[in-house]
């Protein structure tokens, strides 16, 4: 069994947005930029935005975070995000998610713009990714698929099993695996005897956010498991959704948490930002 070092691989890919960003800078005078939107103090959402800032800083990307309170109104959201696409110094516009319940999320991911849209999340990036266009990728999945790059894993022909179908995560990550030419099933919470799907999966991805869905007794002798849940478990540890111990016995490949997909979320994000900054320094010249 081989471990999939995410955290070695994040800090590669940091290495080398940290060295673009000085060439761009040189070359052009532009810092990229990026503005994110923290609704209400959400524990968890508080922390990823922290951690993405401080990654912003190591590069040196200009960020900027617009805190608002829990009981903010649609309305002063859509102007922050407004006056965000209008300014020539953001390149990207993050929305941590989940929002209330009395915001409208999918009006604000459609008012961002789809050249600043670094989480991939506005319909024009989503309709791109499904039909193999180049475009703005959501960064958990995207890390997905730089881990196996950098593993030499071919995904052509393989049977993939995802499990969970959220937008952020499970449905672009099936998109991005057929586009590779792999075989994809989607299982989810009305998935019906779900060790039947993953008994037969070459490569297991899960992102559900429940602690040891997967088990040993569901995974085949040398499968690629892709553990993309992130649990807080009793004992204050970090967990994924795999019963890490057990099942590594049995596969060939595995991510740990943390360790793996986590800190590739944020490396694609400031790829991504970098991504956007080198288009709008394009369009701009
Ligand atoms: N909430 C959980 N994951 C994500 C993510 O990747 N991006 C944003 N914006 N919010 C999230």
């Amino acid at each position: 069994m081989k471990i999939l070092d995410g955290k070695t691989l994040a800090k590669k890919i940091e290495d080398k947005v940290l060295s673009q960003t000085e060439l761009l800078k040189e070359e052009t005078g532009r810092v990229p930029g990026l503005a994110v939107i923290l609704v209400g103090n959400d524990p968890a959402s508080q922390a990823y935005v922290s951690m993405k800032k401080k990654a912003c800083d190591r590069v040196g990307f200009y960020s900027v975070t617009h805190e608002m309170p829990k009981n903010i109104s649609q309305d002063a959201i859509e102007n922050t995000i407004t006056m965000m696409n209008n300014n020539p110094n953001i390149d990207g516009i993050l929305i941590q998610l989940p929002l209330p319940a009395q915001i409208d999320t999918t009006k604000l991911l459609e008012l961002v713009s789809p050249n600043k849209d670094v989480d991939g999340f506005h319909p024009y990036n989503v309709g791109r990714l499904t039909t193999g266009l180049d475009g703005f990728v959501p960064c958990t999945p995207l890390g997905v698929m730089e881990i196996f790059k950098e593993y030499d894993i071919d995904l052509k022909g393989k049977n993939c099993v995802v499990v969970g179908a959220s937008n952020i995560v499970g449905k672009p990550m099936a998109a991005l695996l057929l586009n590779a030419n792999a075989t994809v099933e989607i299982c989810h919470i009305f998935t019906d005897d779900l060790k039947k799907h993953t008994l037969n999966a070459d490569i297991i991805l899960v992102g559900v956010g429940v602690i040891n869905l997967i088990k040993e007794d569901m995974v085949k002798d040398g499968a690629i498991i892709i553990d993309i849940g992130i649990n807080r478990a009793e004992n204050g540890k970090l967990v994924g959704d795999v019963d890490y111990e057990n099942v590594a016995q049995k596969c060939s490949y595995i991510t740990p948490v943390p360790g793996g997909v986590g800190p590739m979320t944020i490396s694609m994000l400031l790829s991504n930002t970098l991504k956007a900054a080198q288009l709008h320094s394009k369009a701009n010249s």
